[in-house]
């Protein structure tokens, strides 16, 4: 077994390539639109684990006023930056903020919640998933919604690449360079459906030397939504919607309060 870091971590290649990795990802075209659709125009939003900001600066371009949350001082220093190149009105109405979505109190709420690109899958699937909904029930204005995007369990389940030495994503670097992912090892256990993975990150250079290498752990767990949030009071609102084939956006609404009836 390697000796890994674990993803996002400080002086991590995850963390430092994350926006460069994630833009070639086109499994993810749509979800900025899918979200800006649920919140109502110039809604409020509540992102948890919020990363380098993708979403924080693109909802609050789109008018609306956006709280971005994450544990990660390597992932939020990227955020800052990006939220700074914003124009002055959208950086007026984003926000990023270091905390831990599984025990969040901001003492407010918004209309919308949203956990995007697999982030709750990043938390285990026991009090922490059961944690992060009450999170997202707590900070939810009656009638707002809550959107997560949950991995599929069938590609959760898939074996890793037959050769491991071939990388599963090539791209190239502004320096003539080359960033590359490798699979090193993969390994789904069924029942407690949770998957564990090692992502070797690896710079070159424009000669094919390598300059960096960062192998780090990443885990996965899934468990069914739906009971966790009835629990707390969130109802499934519609179909889960399939995002690039490879997971789903799970909706869920908060009640409005019921209204006394006429005397
Ligand atoms: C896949 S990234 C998603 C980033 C961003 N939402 C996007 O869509 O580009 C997952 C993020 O979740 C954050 N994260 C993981 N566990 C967290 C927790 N308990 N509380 C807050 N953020 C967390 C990680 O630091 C990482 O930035």
């Amino acid at each position: 077994m390697v000796k890994a870091l674990p993803y996002y971590a400080p002086a991590s290649l995850s963390a430092a390539f994350y926006d460069r990795v994630t833009a070639a990802d086109s499994r993810l075209a749509g979800d900025e639109a899918l979200y800006a659709g649920l919140a109502p125009p110039g809604g409020s939003i509540l992102e948890l684990g919020a990363g380098t900001g993708r979403l924080t600066a693109a909802l609050a371009a789109r008018g609306h006023e956006v709280t971005g949350v994450d544990i990660s001082p390597a992932m939020l220093q990227q955020g800052q930056a990006r939220l700074a190149g914003l124009a002055p009105d959208a950086g007026r109405r984003a926000r990023l903020v270091r905390g831990d979505m599984t025990a969040l109190d901001l003492k407010r709420t918004f209309d919308l919640v949203i956990c995007p690109y697999f982030t709750l899958a990043h938390v285990p699937g026991g009090a922490a998933w059961r944690n992060t909904f009450a999170t997202a029930a707590r900070h939810l204005a009656p009638g707002g919604r809550a959107a997560f995007h949950l991995p599929s369990l069938e590609i959760m389940r898939r074996p890793g690449p037959a050769d491991p030495t071939k990388p599963v994503l090539d791209l190239p670097l502004d320096d003539g360079g080359r960033l590359r992912l490798f699979i090193q090892e993969r390994r789904f256990r069924e029942g407690i459906n949770r998957l564990d993975q090692v992502v070797e990150y690896v710079v070159l250079d424009a000669a094919g030397r390598i300059l960096r290498r960062s192998p780090e752990r990443l885990t996965y767990y899934w468990t069914a939504p739906q009971p966790i949030a009835e629990a707390v009071g969130l109802a499934l609102d519609g179909a889960p919607v399939d995002l690039g084939g490879v997971g789903e956006v799970w909706v869920f609404r908060r009640a409005m309060p019921a209204t006394p009836a006429a005397p």
